[in-house]
């Protein structure tokens, strides 16, 4: 992999993670995930963001910097935006490698430092509105974004280009290969890139919304011309287009979202997919788009990024041994961790010889303060007075989201 000149300072240097694991040990990413670095040089050198040994990142990063001329011993600064390990799992590494490179964070950076690699000799602590001149004109200021996803992060941002090292705000799943820019891919891949932000938000950044939205309005005095985060698109033709969807994400956390309905369902012999599908009839008869999702069968990293956007669910499921099908709890339970709030939602399903369901999922919900339209349950298969009631309620689901 070989260095990309953001301009005749800035360089991006990216490793592909292309890997059967999880990202967190929870998110799939079949289409792998980057981890970028950026370079800016004056007359001394820094680095911003590292990465974690994972799919030969470090060589990765290594042949970047070679491809300009550099090693890792060149390296006068490391700023840390964020100390999550995906950006600094190989720090023990490259300390030992460049014993004098001065490392810059937050104080709450510097304590995560500490705390996960026991590193504490030249490390620096930088506050909002702190710059480090690089000389030769290079100056580098340093913005505090709190829980953006974690309470340590900051932003790293470069006036004389206006560009913004924003780590992993305004970033996505899916690799790059040998792009960087949002002007060398063709449409239909940034509208891949799309879908894979949109994962990204829901899974890694969506329950911190309310700090993305005070980031975001913290640049917003700032002549951004590109963003340059840790995963993903560098957005140098379009910077507004990812700034534009991040501030939409952030917006659902309140709800409405999209005029879109997500539908979760698991089904043990049948008789809840049977009434689901006349509250499919429903839905269609009132035009209606939606997604649908199967759990367990579908990854709910996906059901997660469809729900996020919806502004009305349906979750169908059965009772399970006098409580919620399990598959569903984790989903339900996902919900309220990642602040789902603001949806509409309809809830059907069947039992066995008694409920269980129903009682366990309102109270499990209760925090979300959803619009429930209704728990409508019925015994082992649906009569034809439940198929008909069930269609309604489709009907009446797709009638909140015109
Ligand atoms: Fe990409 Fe929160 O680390």
């Amino acid at each position: 992999m070989y260095a990309f000149a953001i301009s005749d300072v800035i360089y991006c240097l990216h490793a592909d993670i292309q890997t059967t694991d999880l990202f967190e040990g929870i998110w799939p990413i079949k289409d792998g995930v980057s981890l970028n670095s950026y370079v800016v040089k004056g007359d001394k050198i820094a680095l911003v963001d590292l990465v974690k040994d994972w799919s030969q990142a470090p060589k990765q990063i290594a042949e970047a910097l070679t491809s300009i001329g550099i090693d890792f011993t060149s390296i006068d600064y490391l700023i840390l935006n964020h100390i999550e390990p995906d950006h600094t799992g190989w720090l023990r590494e490259f300390r030992a490698l460049n014993p004098h490179c001065e490392i810059l964070s937050t104080d709450k950076g510097c304590k995560l430092i500490k705390s996960f690699y026991k590193i504490e000799a030249g490390v620096r602590a930088v506050k909002d509105g702190d710059t480090l001149d690089l000389g030769n004109g290079q100056t580098l200021a340093f913005i505090e974004t709190p829980n953006v996803h974690w309470p340590e992060t900051m932003f790293t941002w470069h006036e004389a280009s206006g560009a913004l090292f924003s780590c992993d705000a305004f970033g996505s799943f899916g690799a790059l290969g040998e792009r960087v820019f949002d002007d060398a891919f063709a449409d239909e891949e940034i509208a891949f890139f799309e879908k894979e932000t949109l994962r990204y938000y829901a899974n890694i950044v969506s329950s911190f919304s309310l700090f993305v939205e005070k980031a975001i309005q913290k640049t917003r005095h700032l002549a951004v011309k590109l963003i340059a985060p840790s995963h993903g698109v560098v957005w140098r033709k379009n910077p507004q287009k990812i700034i534009d969807l991040y501030v939409k994400y952030a917006s659902y956390a309140k709800g409405p979202a999209e005029k879109e309905i997500a539908i979760v369902w698991g089904s043990m012999y049948g008789n809840t997919k049977a009434g689901l599908d006349a509250v499919i009839r429903g839905i269609e008869a009132e035009g209606a788009p939606y997604a649908i999702h199967r759990v367990p069968d579908e990854d709910p990293s996906y059901v997660l990024a469809d729900a996020w956007k919806s502004s009305a669910l349906v979750i169908a499921m059965p009772t399970y041994e006098y409580a919620m099908f399990p598959p569903m709890a984790y989903i339900i339970d996902l919900f309220k961790r990642k602040r789902l709030f603001g949806k509409t939602v309809l809830r059907i399903g069947s039992f066995g010889w008694i409920g269980g369901a129903k009682k366990e999922y309102e109270a499990a919900i209760e925090p979300l303060k959803w619009n429930n339209l209704k728990s409508y349950e019925w015994a082992g298969f649906p009569s034809e007075e439940d198929l008909v009631a069930l269609e309604a309620c489709g009907r009446e689901l797709a009638q909140s989201v015109r």
